[in-house]
């Protein structure tokens, strides 16, 4: 796993993250009150920032919360924090909470200040194993609450579904919700099947994942017919290729899905195709302003 990277951002300061501290009455540590983004960086240049801050502002508008920052001054931020951290290759973790108040209300009391956290952790290459054989999911039935599009701290229900495939010697827990596929517990799920590409729709029930566009708008750069519409548990199971997309690592191929081969049981053509896409596209953009 990789470590942070040493210079954090806290409420307009920037300082050693080992020296970070918020107050235990912070809502974020009572009741996960509290909304983030990851943001990967690449050449020193936060890839898809503005649709990360889009997204923040569209989750802290759902838990109505107002947005504490512009975007040109969240981009100030990241950028420092990359140059602090020496412009490596790295992703960048946001993370508003409602701000603390002396006492623990369920209903927020108005005029609370928000606490701001940034901080960032060295991005490695992915290994080439995973690229070349592919990672192990399962599946499971969602547990999670009905507004899965707001990105909140509150991940309980994630992670245990995560440690579910960790304990089964796999990457990823792929739920299912009355037999239709939503998404992963940290990612978005593609599904090829007769070289179409397909994904669920946004909606409150799932993420509307950043990667996910990406991987749309590569779609038609690449010819690739791709479609967002619901995915049937049988359809998932008897996919040609599976992809799992997400922020940190773009896309992964899954080669078994609950012991089962996917498809020929290897990392398939359109997902060596649009995985090189994907690489060209994030080299494209060094060096271009990140909004
Ligand atoms: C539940 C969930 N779905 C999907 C995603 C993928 O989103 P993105 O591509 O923006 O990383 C994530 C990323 O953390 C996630 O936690």
């Amino acid at each position: 796993m990789s470590a942070p990277l040493p210079t954090c951002y806290l409420n307009g300061a920037y300082l050693p993250l080992a020296e970070a501290r918020v107050s235990p009455l912070d809502r974020a540590f009572l009741f996960g009150d509290a909304v983030y983004e990851v943001i990967p960086v690449y050449a020193g240049r936060p890839f898809r920032l503005r649709e990360h801050l889009d997204r923040l502002n569209r989750s802290l508008a759902a838990i109505r919360m107002a947005a504490p920052r512009s975007h040109p001054e969240w981009a100030a931020i990241c950028q420092r924090l990359i140059a602090q951290n020496g412009g490596q290759d790295s992703y960048l973790y946001i993370q508003v909470t409602r701000g603390g108040e002396l006492g623990r209300n369920h209903a927020w009391p108005d005029g609370l200040t928000p606490t701001l956290f940034a901080y960032a952790t060295s991005l490695d290459a992915t290994p080439e194993k995973l690229l070349d054989q592919g990672v192990a999911a399962i599946t499971a039935e969602e547990t999670r609450w009905t507004r899965r599009d707001i990105k909140s701290t509150a991940l309980l229900a994630n992670i245990l579904l995560k440690k579910l495939a960790v304990d089964a010697g796999a990457f990823e827990t792929i739920l299912l919700e009355k037999g239709e596929l939503t998404e992963g517990s940290s990612t978005t799920v593609h599904v090829v099947s007769d070289g179409v590409v397909h994904t669920p729709p946004n909606g409150h029930h799932v993420l509307p994942g950043t990667t996910r566009d990406v991987v749309t708008e590569l779609a038609v750069r690449l010819n690739l017919s791709s479609n967002s519409s619901r995915v049937t548990e049988a359809q998932l199971r008897s996919a040609d290729e599976i992809w799992l997309a997400f922020a940190t690592r773009g896309i992964l191929p899954v080669t078994r899905l609950d012991g089962t081969a996917v498809g020929n049981g290897k990392p398939g053509p359109l997902f060596k195709r649009m995985h090189a896409a994907f690489v060209d596209y994030t080299r494209e953009l060094a060096g271009t302003p990140p909004l």
